[in-house]
């Protein structure tokens, strides 16, 4: 039984609950009734459109991204000369990512196929004037040369038909990456460069995508126009899609929650079984992604909301769901990311071709009518064996257990732990070798004549560094203690000296020097047996400053040649335990990766610096061994290859969500990642800065891997110990609003408020970032409804009051918030829960 309105002529209803993306010029709705399955009688839901609206924007598209060959100079999308190969381009305009239908330019032609951002007004037509849900770009950040390539955030401001506004904000990364990875929805491995600026290069061979960014669009009021971000955010725009709200619910008798399905998606993640403490009867069943959004408007009566625990899982021939999602709030105007755990039925193959249909029943086991009726979704079937190429190795993404996990310890201890200097907050601690060599950066050279003399090298320090007293157990103790669920220890930094066993690669290793000792091997083997469930991650730089080998593939700040003296320029500095070889990559780099896979466990490998490597030859054989052992690891962006699991900004953060994994890194030193002895205690982050920046972080979908530096004897200051003390304490009390959560969809922009929001299936936490004064409010359209309960956790566990004053939600607070100090997390625990 189907129920379809014709608002103009010409459309295509879909018929049969299969969902036809009907691109229609004058865009007009489909309202339709939800198939009526066989079996018990689905319930009522909304109306019922086909969502997307594609705006035209070729007549505005003023750059031309892309070219037909690289002496083809009519195509210029930077500004600066250098263009998309078109051949690597879609040829077609119809693309869907992520469930988004999107209308690509035409990359083939002659024509313009881009536009700069400059603040330009789209105004709607009078057809296009209506409630939306979301905004959809493809797009792409561009930058100077000699810039550095970063994620660009900016605001689209929406106009309502009441003369209102509202700034979103969105994060786009950059069309190319030197030495990282943003992963894109477009890949192409490389771009037509400028010869004139680019070294006479016709092709430069970083990465290149075209990205995507998604925001909210508040949906109580008609849309009439959007201001694109200003020029100074250097974003270009290849395609927009706005999805519809579906129209207020006094259009039809019975309304409901507009529950639609914006996408399927197979994902190369399991249900984890890695620690050594699981037992977990669902370990392996592959892990599909399902976006569900609420199309329902805004301001939809309650009736549009969903307030008791629904229930999700997948039909179909192939797979099997052994783990159901469930869904037990879903406001209008808000969407969430719901993983549903399947296991291939008897005979399916790995990696084989399969379609899926998402049920959703209410709490009465009631089946749920979805807004766009059923759609069969394609997907991947099991978790395919890797291969070396770019399209298979770019499948794998960033385990659960990674985004669960938030908080994770950095460790930089090795030879420069002996000088441990730098001029604080200006340069890194661990950067102390290259620093001493760099005439340019003179104060590391005069501290170091100043305290050792013209005579004493770098290597002379590895004599000093012995570890002697160092016990592993008691770095592990204050990593517990301070919360952290992982810990990154850096096996090898520029320096070259390796604190494992780098076997016959090089004799430059905490074995055979300095301490005698193998200090990862000391540090994982305690880490397994007293805190089983930390996850163990290594860090490894593929470049060595001064190692000669690395000469062939030298640039920038790692010329790979050896270091001449720094104060007479004599040749050369010793570079003690270095053992020639032919091929750094193959001699070097892909033994110590592999024994940092396969002898000691990684589960996070933390690439540094990226360029020439040789991880794209082990990647493969390290996930396939991983997942036949039931774990899944994770690796960054820095690893010289195509792709990422998670991008690192570094003493940086984003500041909205960013359509994939990433995680900020710094030191609780104000910049420095090892131990500096020049940074005076006072001014080391403390508490009240770190948990703040904790939660701004997990509310936008990062991690935190902070870093603390031993001393050269391996203990730790006070003034490192107590902040991660602190920050451990606090989340004895408000850990569940940290781990375990994922971002709001919603992000508002209410920065005054100083409030920060995280999600979980069962409750929603509101976290004030300064201490409340007897009350919290915000405009944000938090989630709560009747019944919830609220209070602030590590108080009196005393429910607080709350309501509604018009748009405006407010806790009182009252003085609940004396007991806690650095953040006040309010959990709104959702009514029903118990359902
Ligand atoms: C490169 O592209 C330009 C512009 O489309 C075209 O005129 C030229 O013939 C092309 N050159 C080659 C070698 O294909
Ligand atoms: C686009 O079409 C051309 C010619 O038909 C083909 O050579 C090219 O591979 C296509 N590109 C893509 C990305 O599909
Ligand atoms: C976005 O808009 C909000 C609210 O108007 C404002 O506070 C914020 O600074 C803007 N962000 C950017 C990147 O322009
Ligand atoms: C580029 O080519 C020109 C002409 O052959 C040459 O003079 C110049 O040195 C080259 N530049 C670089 C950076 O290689
Ligand atoms: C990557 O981009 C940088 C900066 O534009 C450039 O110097 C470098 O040559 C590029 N790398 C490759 C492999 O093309
Ligand atoms: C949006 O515009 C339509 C058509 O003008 C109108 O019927 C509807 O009431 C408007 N909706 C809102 C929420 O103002
Ligand atoms: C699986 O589906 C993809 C995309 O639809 C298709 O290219 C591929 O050939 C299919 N594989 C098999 C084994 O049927
Ligand atoms: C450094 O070594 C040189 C040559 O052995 C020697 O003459 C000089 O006195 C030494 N300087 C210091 C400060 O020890
Ligand atoms: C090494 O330690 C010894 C003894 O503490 C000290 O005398 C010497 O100056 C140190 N050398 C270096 C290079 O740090
Ligand atoms: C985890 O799951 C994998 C795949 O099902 C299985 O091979 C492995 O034995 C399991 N490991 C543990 C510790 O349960
Ligand atoms: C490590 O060295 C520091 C600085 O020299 C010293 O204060 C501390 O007592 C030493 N720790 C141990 C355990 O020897
Ligand atoms: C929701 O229902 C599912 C079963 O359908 C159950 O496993 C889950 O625990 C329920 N969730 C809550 C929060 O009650």
């Amino acid at each position: 039984m189907m129920l379809s309105f014709l608002t103009s002529a010409g459309f295509v209803p879909s018929f049969l609950g299969l969902w036809t993306h009907v691109y229609d010029v004058a865009h007009e709705f489909v309202f339709q009734r939800p198939m009526v399955a066989p079996g018990p009688q689905p319930t009522q839901t909304g109306i019922i459109t086909d969502p997307f609206i594609r705006i035209d924007l070729t007549a505005i598209f003023d750059v031309k991204a892309a070219a037909s060959n690289s002496s083809d100079t009519s195509a210029n999308f930077d500004g600066y000369g250098r263009s998309y190969p078109a051949k690597l381009l879609p040829n077609g305009t119809n693309y869907s990512f992520r469930g988004i239908e999107f209308a690509l330019p035409s990359f083939h032609s002659s024509s313009n196929d881009a536009l700069r951002s400059a603040g330009q007004v789209l105004n709607l037509s009078t057809a296009e004037s209506r409630q939306y849900h979301s905004l959809h770009i493809l797009g792409a950040v561009t930058f100077a040369p000699g810039a550095s390539a970063v994620p660009s955030v900016a605001n689209f401001t929406f106009h309502y038909d009441d003369g209102e506004t509202y700034d979103a904000t969105i994060i786009l990364a950059p069309w190319f990456s030197p030495g990282a990875v943003f992963e894109g929805a477009i890949y192409l491995p490389y771009h037509y460069a400028n010869p004139s600026l680019d070294s006479n290069q016709t092709i430069d061979k970083n990465n290149t995508h075209i990205h995507y960014a998604t925001a909210r669009i508040p949906s109580a009021r008609n849309l009439t126009a959007l201001t694109l971000p200003p020029s100074s955010t250097n974003i270009h725009i290849f395609a927009i899609t706005l999805v519809q709200a579906s129209a207020p619910d006094n259009t039809v008798a019975t309304p409901g929650p507009a529950l639609w399905i914006q996408n399927v998606r197979s994902t190369t993640k399991w249900i984890d079984n890695s620690t050594e403490s699981s037992t977990d009867v669902n370990a392996g069943a592959q892990l599909i992604e399902v976006t569900l959004a609420n199309l329902a408007p805004l301001n939809a009566s309650d009736s549009a909301w969903v307030t008791s625990n629904h229930t999700v899982v997948l039909q179909s021939d192939t797979l099997t769901t052994v783990v159901s999602a469930s869904v037990q709030r879903l406001a209008p105007n808000d969407q969430v990311v719901l993983l549903v755990g399947v296991r291939n039925a008897d005979g399916g193959v790995q990696g084989s071709n399969a379609t899926v249909r998402v049920v959703i029943t209410d709490a009465g086991g009631q089946e749920v009518g979805l807004a766009g009726g059923e759609k069969e979704w394609a997907v991947t079937a099991g978790i395919p064996v890797y291969d070396d190429s770019d399209e298979s190795l770019g499948k794998h993404e960033a385990p659960e257990w990674y985004d669960d996990a938030k908080f994770g310890l950095f460790i930089h201890w090795g030879i420069y732990s002996v000088p441990a200097w730098a001029p604080t907050g200006r340069q890194y601690a661990a950067w102390y070798n290259w620093d001493l060599h760099n005439q340019f950066n003179p104060p590391t050279a005069q501290h170091h004549l100043a305290l050792y003399g013209p005579n004493v090298t770098y290597d002379d320090f590895i004599a000093n560094f012995t570890a002697q007293g160092w016990d592993p157990n008691y770095w592990l103790d204050l990593i517990a203690d301070a919360g952290a669920k992982y810990f990154v220890f850096v096996t090898k930094h520029h320096d070259g000296f390796s604190l494992f066993e780098t076997g016959n690669s090089s004799d430059r290793n905490s074995l055979l020097l300095g301490p005698k000792r193998d200090i990862t091997k000391d540090l994982i083997e305690s880490a397994k047996v007293r805190y089983p469930d930390l996850r163990r991650g290594l860090y490894y730089s593929l470049p060595e400053w001064f190692n000669p080998d690395y000469g062939p593939y030298g640039h920038q700040s790692f010329p790979g040649m050896p270091a001449l003296n720094a104060f007479n320029g004599s040749c050369c500095d010793p570079y003690i335990g270095w053992v020639h070889k032919e091929n750094f990559l193959t001699d070097v780099q892909k033994p110590q990766m592999e024994s940092l896979f396969y002898d000691y466990g990684a589960e996070i490998l933390w690439c540094d610096i990226g360029y020439a490597s040789a991880f794209p030859d082990v990647a493969a054989e390290w996930y396939n061994v991983a997942a036949t052992q039931g774990r899944q690891v994770v690796r960054d962006d820095r690893c010289g290859s195509s792709q990422t699991d998670f991008s690192t900004p570094e003493y940086a953060s984003y500041d909205a969500v960013l359509s994939s994994k990433w995680e900020t890194s710094e030191g609780i030193d104000p910049y420095a990642y090892a131990y500096n002895s020049d940074t005076p205690p006072e001014a080391y982050k403390n508490a009240s800065i770190l948990i703040p920046r904790l939660v701004d972080i997990v509310s936008k979908g990062g991690n935190y891997l902070l870093g603390f530096g031993p001393m050269a004897n391996g203990t730790v200051i006070p003034a490192m110990t107590k902040p991660l003390h602190d920050i451990g304490q606090w989340l004895s009390h408000s850990g569940p609003a940290i781990f375990g959560t994922r971002p709001w969809w919603v992000q508002p922009s209410d920065p005054a408020a100083n409030l920060r929001f995280t999600t979980a299936p069962d409750a929603f936490y509101v976290i004030a970032l300064s201490r409340p004064d007897g009350s919290v409010r915000t405009r944000a359209p938090v989630p709560a409804r009747a019944g919830d309960r609220v209070s602030m956790l590590g108080g009196s566990g005393a429910m607080l009051e709350w309501k509604f004053d018009g748009e405006e939600f407010i806790v009182e607070s009252g003085d609940e918030v004396k007991s806690v100090d650095f953040a006040w997390v309010f959990r709104i625990e959702y009514a029903g829960a118990d359902n």
